[in-house]
């Protein structure tokens, strides 16, 4: 996928790695894009129009875990782009100690999200299709004991992105699902971090856990998340670790569904 005169959805595009994915994008010649964040921003926007004077950027300030509010921005954002190409899902939180909130915004925006773009991108509605990426985490794919809340929404996340991913839905809506999962970013999500862990009195653990990590920038996981999404494997899931972008090779361990298929 080349991305000139593309059209763009990037939820949690206001900041860190979303927003590094709103400049490379803009920088590839993505002719619009919509950014939806409940932070507005509005310095690092002002910029970034600045910079993109003829590709219009649309801020909606729109909470990822109100479904109603999501369907209704998608349809409004399908209004005026006439229609769009590319939804990055970036928006999240990490806060161990917000068990419903975490739940809710993480995963519950991600499907809102993913569900609502569906319906103005398929090509069952005389749509285009296009590509849907959903950002996950290495810790959906790996157990990390600090922060069980946030991982199991991860998990969640890669599952039914590849639910998705299946090429029986490529065909009916045209629409292709990858699954991102980088590894440890410098972005403000690490502010506080010890203070969001889910058992308090594990900060010392967390402390020696953040020393050991070798973080990327937000701009390097957003150029490999550029060659994801122009690499449109329907299905994928890819690790973003070290600046660098690998395809994972998930394991089939339920072979039931075979069985019942052929039958
Ligand atoms: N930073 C890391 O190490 C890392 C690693 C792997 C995955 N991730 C994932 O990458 C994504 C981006 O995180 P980041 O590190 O750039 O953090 P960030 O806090 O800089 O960005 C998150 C963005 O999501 C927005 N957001 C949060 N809740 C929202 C809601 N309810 N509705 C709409 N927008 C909302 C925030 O306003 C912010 O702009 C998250 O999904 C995170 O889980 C981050």
């Amino acid at each position: 996928m080349a991305f000139r005169d593309k059209k763009a959805v990037i939820t949690g595009g206001a900041s860190g790695i979303g927003l590094q994915v709103c400049k490379q994008l803009l920088a590839n010649e993505a002719s619009r894009i919509a950014i939806i964040d409940l932070n507005e921003n509005k310095e690092d926007i002002s910029k970034l129009r600045a910079a993109h004077p003829t590709q219009p950027i649309t801020l909606v300030k729109m909470d990822v875990s109100n479904r109603q509010g999501m369907d209704n921005t998608y349809e409004e954002l399908k209004n005026s782009f006439g229609s769009i190409d590319i939804v990055v899902n970036v928006a999240g939180i990490f806060n161990d100690q917000e068990v419903q909130q975490t739940i809710l915004v993480n995963l519950g925006g991600i499907i809102n999200s993913t569900l609502a773009a569906l319906k103005v991108m398929s090509k069952e509605a005389g749509d285009n299709g296009g590509v849907i990426a959903n950002m996950s985490s290495v810790v959906g794919l790996d157990p990390m004991f600090l922060l069980p809340v946030y991982a199991a929404t991860k998990a969640g996340i890669i599952n039914f992105t590849r639910c998705l991913g299946n090429d029986i839905y490529l065909n009916r809506t045209g629409i292709k699902f990858i699954t991102l999962c980088p590894g440890a970013t410098i972005t403000d999500m690490f502010t506080n971090f010890t203070e969001k862990i889910l058992f308090a009195d594990m900060g010392d653990e967390s402390y020696r856990v953040l020393d050991r990590l070798n973080k990327q920038s937000a701009s390097d996981v957003a150029r490999c998340i550029l060659s994801a999404l122009e690499k449109e494997k329907n299905g994928e899931v890819y690790i973003i670790e070290g600046k660098r972008l690998f395809s994972m090779e998930m394991k089939s361990y339920w072979r039931g569904i075979e069985k019942e298929l052929n039958e």
